[in-house]
């Protein structure tokens, strides 16, 4: 646990991180946005996800959003036999939808979302030793349909990252029950 946990908390880091000329969901309206999520599916070149992915499994995401328009995100990461959590806030860009952490070093962006089924989320992390991309795809219920992977699965070269650098993340009844 002790030796694995730094190598998850930094393989979740990979996701979270946005690009500029990345399309953000138009009309963004976070109140439609918070919630649970699943995370079902995931893409990313970061070398410690690369390296982390097969053993990872659907992650739940609890959304919120501060009066002041910050992301309140709590994950429970199903790891070993235990349920991880961590918390993280990201800063409001002043773009709805797009939002910022580490003096603007990551961004989250919502390229995509019905509310009520998926969300697409893009995330870029500038570090100078190495830059990487990831995307995610967050549903409100644990199956996710052939249908809406093909459609993920398609946007990960339009992304700049290849097929193989996809997870689909197995579904989990470990930890739906911790988290409140
Ligand atoms: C990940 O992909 C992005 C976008 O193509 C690129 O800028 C970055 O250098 C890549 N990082 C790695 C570690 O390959």
């Amino acid at each position: 646990m002790t030796v694995a946990l730094p190598g998850l908390a930094l393989a979740l880091l990979c996701l979270l991180q946005v690009g500029a000329k990345v399309p953000v969901q138009p009309d963004f309206d976070a109140d439609k946005f918070a919630g649970m999520w699943y995370v079902t599916a995931a893409a990313s070149n970061c070398s410690i996800f690369l390296k982390m992915k097969d053993g990872m499994k659907s992650s739940i995401t609890t959304i919120s959003f501060t009066p002041e328009g910050d992301l309140a995100m709590k994950l429970v990461w199903p790891l070993l036999d235990q349920c991880q959590k961590f918390e993280l806030l990201l800063q409001q860009s002043g773009q709805a939808g797009r939002y910022t952490a580490d003096q603007e070093k990551r961004d989250v962006l919502v390229m995509e979302t019905d509310y009520s089924h998926y969300a697409i989320v893009h995330e870029v992390h500038q570090s100078e030793t190495e830059p990487s991309t990831a995307l995610q795809l967050l549903t409100r219920a644990q199956d996710v349909s052939p249908q809406l992977l093909q459609k993920f699965t398609e946007l990960i070269p339009t992304m700049g990252l290849t097929k193989d650098m996809l997870a689909i993340l197995p579904k989990s009844d470990q930890c739906t029950k911790a988290i409140s």
